[in-house]
């Protein structure tokens, strides 16, 4: 009986084949993160001539049945000793808008109005407690209102105009917390007459902070998605020696 004939390779072709292979696979891994990295860098230097993205979330307002109201005014509990009140004006520029915000003037001063459901306000503040004052109006809007994780849905409908507290939420740790309030469209008992009017109208926020705490408000960190530009050029350094030394392997 003949025996099959196996042609083996020879261990020493193998092996390199094996190392050919592996460093193809090292140089396109390497030029792929340098590709990465590079990308967004480079469109970010060079503007871009197409317009940008409308910044409204359009949520279609007639369409959407909003989740119910969870909030319900209470009065604060009694002010620990030692507390104060800081008024932040709606116009402050820590508070940071979504585009579609106007200036307006209610409530016989200054405000922010925004009637977009997807539109938002953000405030860092360091304090226990928080005090939105806003234009509570048969013009309210239903807004969500978010600190530390727990959201609060709020309708500012009222059947007559009430500025003033229209949110609240205490007994926080005194610390660094993030308000986030989203707009998510009319009342459902705001009259079909009023709803092209619909608004969430700001006037101020009121944050409480302990006389132990190091301060009223503090200023919103700058926030950027960008690595630092020493890390980015050490991982360009990395990644160039890896092509390199890739490179340089193929050819040995
Ligand atoms: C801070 O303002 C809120 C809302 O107006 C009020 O209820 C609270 O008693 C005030 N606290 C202090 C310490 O003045
Ligand atoms: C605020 O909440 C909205 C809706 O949930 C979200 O899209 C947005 O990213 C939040 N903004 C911040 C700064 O957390």
């Amino acid at each position: 009986m003949p025996t099959p004939y196996i042609r083996s390779a020879s261990p020493h072709c193998v092996r390199k084949l094996v190392l050919l292979a592996f460093d193809v696979e090292m140089v396109l891994l390497a030029l792929g993160v340098l590709a990465l990295l590079v990308g967004p860098n480079a469109s970010q230097s060079t503007p871009s001539p197409t317009p940008a993205p409308s910044p409204s979330v359009t949520i279609p307002s007639t369409s959407v049945s909003l989740p119910p109201a969870t909030y319900t005014p209470a009065p604060p509990p009694v002010a620990p000793v030692g507390a104060t009140n800081t008024s932040v004006s709606a116009l402050d520029p820590r508070i940071q808008y979504s585009p579609n915000w106007q200036t307006t003037n209610l409530c016989s001063g200054t405000s922010k109005s925004c009637g977009d459901a997807g539109q938002t306000m953000t405030f860092q503040f360091s304090g226990s407690a928080i005090f939105m004052n806003l234009n509570n109006a048969p013009t309210g809007m239903v807004y969500s209102a978010t600190v530390d994780g727990v959201t609060d849905v709020v309708d500012a409908f009222r059947q007559g105009q009430d500025c003033g507290v229209g949110w609240s939420r205490f007994n926080l740790d005194n610390q660094l917390h993030v308000l986030n309030i989203t707009i998510l469209g009319p009342s459902s008992q705001t009259p079909a007459s009023s709803i092209s009017q619909a608004s969430l109208d700001v006037t101020s926020l009121v944050v409480t902070s302990q006389a132990s705490g190091t301060g009223s408000t503090s200023s919103p960190k700058p926030t950027s998605s960008a690595l630092p530009s020493n890390m980015v050029s050490w991982v360009a350094a990395v990644t160039i020696a890896m092509v390199c030394a890739g490179i340089s392997k193929l050819f040995i």
